[in-house]
């Protein structure tokens, strides 16, 4: 990578919104005004990128974002910059507008899409993981997620106040694509009698048994929490049905939470944490670093390699799952 000195940075968002991304465009926008460098944002992601949808940001334009969901800039998922034409009309108009580095705040396709553009074209990029599954390999948490399990939770507990009401059996799905995070850590927080993940396939039997134990020790009701990406059943509303011909003994309802995880003001970490993010990003760049992703290990912010982030599945925390079943006894 030739090292250039950097004056102008450009930001955007890409991928599924996360709550906290407005926070880490603020701190990218103004830490970069108070290191003296020009700042522009990108609207749609490279969808945006690739058609120039471009405007130079003041410090006042990230007024008022902090506690908003969502992302001022918009964000997309393009098909376009998957092709090297698409790449080029994105490096053409990066040049027109003498940007001289990029920020992504986004998840792994979004950091894959980074990676071989900045080969591509040896173009300066710094990645901050922002997705509500948290899956991103090397940091512990990403942008969004802390909220995201909040959201789902806070639905859990009405769920759970209906559930006891009538003696039901609720399946719970949550998002999380095909990671089980947002399952384990909301799973964990609503007291759920079970936990289905796509990173532990126990099956079908195993799901009967556990919930033929917790009525003979007493229990009227129950909540299971599915991961989207699980695969215990043919989708949610089978497993359901699976249960109910085989355990008469439940009358189940099937709850799928869907976008509202994706919503709503982020949370007090979530906010730290793009802004603690957002202005390591730019000093990233500064110091003349590219093809990382900057992130946050046992509380510590890090400055790691954009390889790590998509090389390889982030693995759950076995400590998280080995504790379900002591709490459910
Ligand atoms: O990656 C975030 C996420 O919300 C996943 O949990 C989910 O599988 C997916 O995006 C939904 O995507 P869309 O918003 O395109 O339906």
């Amino acid at each position: 990578m030739t090292r250039i000195d950097i004056q102008n940075i450009a930001v955007m968002t890409s991928g599924g919104d996360a709550p906290g991304m407005n926070a880490a465009i603020r701190a990218v926008v103004r830490s970069s005004v108070f290191y003296k460098k020009d700042i522009y944002g990108i609207y749609r992601g490279y969808e945006g990128l690739i058609e120039g949808d471009i405007e130079r940001f003041t410090a006042r334009k990230v007024s008022n974002i902090i506690n908003r969901g969502g992302t001022i800039l918009k964000t997309a998922r393009s098909e376009e910059f998957r092709t090297p034409q698409g790449r080029k009309k994105a490096y053409q108009n990066l040049k027109q507008n003498n940007i001289d580095a990029l920020v992504v705040i986004g998840g792994d396709g979004s950091f894959r899409g980074m990676k071989i553009f900045s080969e591509e074209f040896d173009f300066p990029v710094i990645g901050i993981p922002a997705t509500i599954d948290n899956d991103i390999n090397g940091t512990d948490f990403s942008i969004g997620f802390d909220t995201a399990s909040n959201t789902a939770v806070e639905a859990i507990d009405k769920i759970r106040d209906t559930a006891s009401s009538h003696n039901r059996l609720f399946f719970i799905e949550v998002m999380g694509r095909n990671a089980g995070f947002l399952a384990l850590y909301s799973g964990i927080a609503g007291g759920a009698e079970d936990i289905l993940i796509p990173e532990e396939d126990r099956g079908i039997n195993e799901l009967l048994n556990s919930l033929k134990r917790s009525k003979r020790s007493g229990k009227t009701s129950s909540i299971v929490i599915v991961a989207e990406g699980d695969t215990t059943g043919k989708n949610v509303f089978d497993l359901a049905k699976y249960v109910e011909k085989h355990l008469k003994e439940y009358e189940v309802r099937v709850v799928i939470i869907g976008h509202i995880q994706r919503g709503g003001c982020p949370t007090t970490f979530d906010r730290v944490l793009a802004s603690r993010l957002g202005v390591k990003a730019v000093e990233a760049l500064l110091d003349g670093q590219s093809q990382k992703v900057v992130g946050y290990k046992n509380n510590r912010i890090t400055v790691y390699p954009l390889e790590t982030a998509i090389k390889k599945q982030k693995p759950v925390n076995q400590e998280l799952i080995d504790i379900i079943e002591i709490l459910t006894t």
